[in-house]
C-alpha cells in the first residue's frame, strides 16, 4: 500500500476522486496528509471529514519559498507519492530535489498546450476544438514533466471557460485516480520524458 501526500489550494474535488478510488479498493494506498497554502481550502475540510491529518501552511509566515517548502517536506515526511490536486503555487527546485518520492500533477489542458494558470480559459480564447486534461509527473519546468494520461473534451461553439472547465473536470476525476492506481501497482516506467506501462506477463 502506498502512502500519498496531497497538496491542494482549493475545493479538492480531484483529491476527493482519489479518496473515493481508495475507498472502492481501486487504488492500493492511503492519503496520509493533506497540506494547503490556503486557510479556507475545501480540500482541508474534506480531509478533516475523513479523519486525515491536514494543515494550512501559510506561505506568508515564512521568510522565503525555500523555508516554506522545507516545512511542507518536514510535514510530509516519508511517503511514496505526492499528488498536486489543484495546488496553485509553483514548486521550487529545492522541493523537487528533496522530495522523498515522485510528484504528480493534474492540469486542465492537453499539455504541452496551455500550461500555467487558467488552462480552460486559454483553450476557449485560442479557439481550439479539442481541449482536455493531463496527469503528469512534475519536473522543474512549468507543467512540463513526463505525461502519464490525458483525456480529450470537445469544445462547443457556446462554451465559456466555466462550461468547458466543468466538462474537463469530469475527465480529471477519471484520469487522476487511474494514474495513481497505475503508479501504486508499479505499472509506470519513466524512460526520459516518455511514460510507458510495464507488462506483467
Ligand atoms: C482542477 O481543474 C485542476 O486541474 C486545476 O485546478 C482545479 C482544481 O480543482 N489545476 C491547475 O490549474 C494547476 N495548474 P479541485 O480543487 O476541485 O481538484
Amino acid at each position: 500500500m502506498i502512502k500519498i501526500a496531497v497538496l491542494a489550494s482549493g475545493r479538492g474535488s480531484n483529491m476527493a476522486a482519489i479518496m473515493e478510488a481508495i475507498e472502492r479498493g481501486d487504488i492500493d494506498g492511503e492519503i496520509k496528509i493533506v497540506l494547503s497554502d490556503k486557510e479556507n481550502a475545501g480540500a482541508l475540510e474534506k480531509a478533516t471529514a475523513k479523519g486525515i491529518e491536514n494543515h494550512w501552511v501559510n506561505p506568508k509566515s515564512f521568510a522565503d519559498r525555500d523555508s516554506y517548502e522545507q516545512e511542507l517536506l518536514r510535514l510530509i515526511g516519508e511517503c511514496d507519492l505526492i499528488c498536486l490536486a489543484g495546488y496553485m503555487k509553483i514548486l521550487g527546485e529545492g522541493f523537487i530535489a528533496n522530495a522523498p518520492c515522485p510528484i504528480m500533477n493534474i492540469h486542465p489542458a492537453l499539455l504541452p498546450a496551455f500550461p500555467g494558470l487558467h488552462g480552460q480559459r486559454q483553450a476557449v480564447e485560442y479557439g481550439v476544438k479539442i481541449a482536455g486534461c493531463t496527469v503528469h509527473f512534475v519536473d522543474t519546468g512549468l507543467d512540463s514533466g513526463p505525461i502519464i494520461l490525458q483525456a480529450a473534451v470537445n469544445v462547443l461553439d457556446d462554451d465559456t471557460e466555466e462550461t468547458l472547465a466543468a466538462r474537463i473536470l469530469l475527465e480529471e476525476h477519471k484520469i487522476y485516480p487511474q494514474a495513481v492506481k497505475e503508479f501504486a501497482r508499479g505499472e509506470l516506467i519513466v524512460d526520459g520524458r516518455i511514460v510507458k506501462r510495464r507488462s506483467f506477463q
